[in-house]
C-alpha cells in the first residue's frame, strides 16, 4: 500500500483540510501585503521610468493534499502545526519580469522595506540547477495583523523573465505530467533548451539597455536645441 494510502495519511489530510480555512485565511493576507507591494513597486516605476517591469504575477495556496504529500516526503508530522512550522511555500507568488535586470531590481526593492524579514535567497540565474532551471527565489515573511495579534507569515517569492517562465512551465509539464523518466538525451534537451533561453534574455537585455540610452541620447540632443 502506498504510503499516501496510509491511515495516518488519511486521518492527517482530514485534519489539515478542517483547518485549512483558518490556515488559509492568514497566508491568503500574506499574499495579498506581498502582491501589494509588487505592484506599487510596479506603478512607481511606470511613472519613474514609463514601462513596467513586472510583466504579470500568478500565486497560489497550496492544497492539503500537497500540504500532505510534501510533509509525507520529508518524513514530518500531517499536521496544521507541522505544515505551518516546516514547510515555507503554502503560500506563493511567481513574479514574471520583462528583463533580467528587472529580476535584481524587483528583488532589491522588496526585500529592503523594512517589514519585509528575509529568510532565504536563492539565486537560480547566477548558479542554475543542474537541469538548466533558473530563477531568483525568495523566502519572505511579512507581518500579518489577525484577531488574536500579529504573526509573520512566511511567502515564497519566485521571480524570473518571460522566457525563464516559458522554459520552467513546459519543463514541469513534460518531467511531472507526461513522463516520469525523462530520457538522459531529452534530458540534455531540456538543458540545452535552458541554456539559449538564457543567451536570448541576454540578448533582450542588451538591446533593451541600448534603446534606453539612444532615447536618454535623443531628449539631451531635443534639450540642448
Ligand atoms: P520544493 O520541495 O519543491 O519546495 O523545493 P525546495 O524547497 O528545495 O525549493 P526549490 O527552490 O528547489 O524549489 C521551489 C519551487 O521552485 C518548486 O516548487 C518549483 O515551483 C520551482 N522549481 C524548482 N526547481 C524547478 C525545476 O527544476 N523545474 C521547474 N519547472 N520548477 C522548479
Ligand atoms: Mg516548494
Amino acid at each position: 500500500m502506498p504510503l499516501s494510502d496510509s491511515p495516518p495519511f488519511a486521518s492527517g489530510i482530514q485534519e489539515l483540510m478542517d483547518s485549512f480555512l483558518s490556515m488559509k485565511c492568514r497566508y491568503q493576507a500574506a499574499l495579498m501585503e506581498v502582491r501589494t507591494k509588487l505592484e506599487i513597486l510596479d506603478d512607481e516605476f511606470e511613472i519613474r521610468y514609463s514601462r513596467n517591469p513586472i510583466h504579470h504575477m500568478e500565486s497560489r495556496i497550496k492544497s492539503p493534499q500537497s500540504i500532505a504529500e510534501k510533509l509525507l516526503r520529508k518524513e514530518l508530522p500531517i499536521t496544521p502545526n507541522s505544515a505551518m512550522d516546516n514547510l515555507n511555500d503554502i503560500a506563493g507568488i511567481r513574479v514574471v519580469c520583462a528583463y533580467l535586470n528587472d529580476i535584481y531590481t524587483i528583488s532589491d526593492l522588496l526585500t529592503n522595506q523594512d517589514d519585509i524579514m528575509v529568510i532565504c535567497k536563492r539565486d537560480y540565474i547566477l548558479a542554475p540547477k543542474e537541469n538548466g532551471y533558473r530563477s531568483l527565489h525568495l523566502i519572505v515573511k511579512v507581518p500579518v495583523f489577525l484577531s488574536d495579534g500579529k504573526q509573520m507569515v512566511p511567502v515564497e517569492v519566485q521571480i524570473r523573465t518571460i522566457a525563464m517562465d516559458f522554459w520552467a512551465s513546459l519543463e514541469h509539464q513534460i518531467r511531472y505530467k507526461e513522463v516520469r523518466d525523462v530520457p538522459a538525451d531529452l534530458n540534455d534537451e531540456l538543458h540545452d533548451a535552458a541554456e539559449r533561453i538564457y543567451v536570448l534574455d541576454e540578448d533582450m537585455q542588451r538591446m533593451h539597455d541600448r534603446m534606453v540610452s539612444l532615447a536618454a541620447a535623443s531628449q539631451q540632443s531635443s534639450e540642448s536645441v
